[in-house]
């Protein structure tokens, strides 16, 4: 089966296409030195970006494969979350082609093709446990199949991504600093104590940063007040492991107690080195799979829609042409 999927949900546009759960090619168009101007994604300039991009990145796929409208399947596009702006230019592309093409639509849930995102490299067996790390989400799961996933923990505040540019702009790092800390962080040495540890001894799967980098700012004024100036290598790598060790910690210990074998990391921070390097340790310790996709499907892209949308087709799951985006899907 063939699913050409587009992704439309934030700053980049995608389109890819997927053949039985698999990509076969993919285009990306990326807005980030734009919003990097501002600091941050700025929705009126991603709903145009994506605009002006489609047409020209479908075209570029259809000549890249020698494939034609004829030869796909199915339709498939993220539904949510996202910014309704930039949605709304993916539905409305989708919907084109599926009624030009009759093709049935596939409305794809952004965050569970994420997850997903790991079974275009590997074989999974399921259950597994989930954990999604990005800029908006740091959400644990529990995924008993593709098309069977329940939301287990959630962060109460900064999701990871957000915590890690939040510290990268304190630092004076450009948008979105998550990948800079990152390699600052690998040439710095990590202080455990240096700031908490929150919600790790919680009897739930819910996370909280932002007291993190509440410590961070405090400790940055009071080294300054004291005449010193923080060594940005130390700071990030303090910063890093104790956000880090959170998640490690949160994760690894549902898995133990429900019993998981397996582990699927998805996300932009689940590139992150430093976080594959502790997981990869403590999964190790007690016996379970970790998988994680290459760092380029770890952030947004339309391969993991394509993907997500296989699965959901398989089990019925057809949208109507009167398919809205939905910003705060769950
Ligand atoms: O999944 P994603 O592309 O977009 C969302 O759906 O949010 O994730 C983007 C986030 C950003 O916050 C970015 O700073 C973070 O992932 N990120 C990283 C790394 N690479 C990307 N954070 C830490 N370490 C990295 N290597
Ligand atoms: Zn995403």
């Amino acid at each position: 089966m063939l699913c050409l999927g587009i992704e439309t949900s934030c700053d980049e546009t995608a389109l890819a296409l997927v053949r039985d759960g698999k990509c076969v090619e993919s285009v990306l168009a990326t807005q980030m030195d734009v919003h990097a101007l501002f600091g941050g994604v700025v929705p009126e300039i991603a709903s145009r970006e994506h605009y002006r991009f489609l047409g020209a990145l479908y075209d570029e796929l259809m000549r890249r494969t020698g494939l034609t409208l004829a030869d796909v399947d199915v339709v498939a596009v993220t539904r949510g979350p996202g910014l309704l702006g930039a949605l709304l230019v993916g539905v409305a592309f989708a919907k084109g082609l599926s009624l030009a093409g009759n093709k049935p639509l596939i409305a794809v849930n952004h965050l569970h093709a994420h997850l997903l995102a790991v079974g275009l490299e590997h074989e999974l067996l399921y259950p597994l446990l989930g954990l999604l790390v990005s800029g908006g989400h740091t959400h644990i799961y529990r995924i008993d199949a593709p098309e069977s996933l329940e939301l287990l923990g959630h962060t109460l505040d900064d999701a990871a991504g957000e915590a890690c540019d939040k510290f990268a702009k304190m630092l004076g790092l450009p948008y979105p600093g998550g990948v800079l800390l990152d390699r600052l962080a690998q040439r710095g040495a990590a202080d455990a104590h240096l700031f908490p540890r929150p919600y790790t001894h919680v009897d739930n799967l819910d996370f909280s940063f932002s007291g993190i980098k509440t410590g961070v700012l405090n400790y940055m004024n009071s080294e300054r007040q004291a005449g010193r100036e923080p060594n940005p290598a130390d700071v990030a790598a303090s910063f890093q492991a104790a956000v880090l060790d959170v998640i490690v910690a949160k994760t690894v210990g549902a898995a133990v107690d429900m019993n998981k074998d397996k582990i699927v990391l998805a996300g932009g921070v689940a590139s992150n080195s430093r976080l594959r390097e502790m997981l990869q340790t403590e999964c190790k310790k007690h016996g379970i799979a970790l998988y994680y996709p290459d760092p380029i499907l770890c952030t947004d892209n339309a391969a993991m829609i394509g993907c997500a949308a296989y699965y959901k087709y398989k089990a019925g799951g057809i949208s109507d042409l009167d398919l809205d985006a939905v910003p705060d899907l769950p």
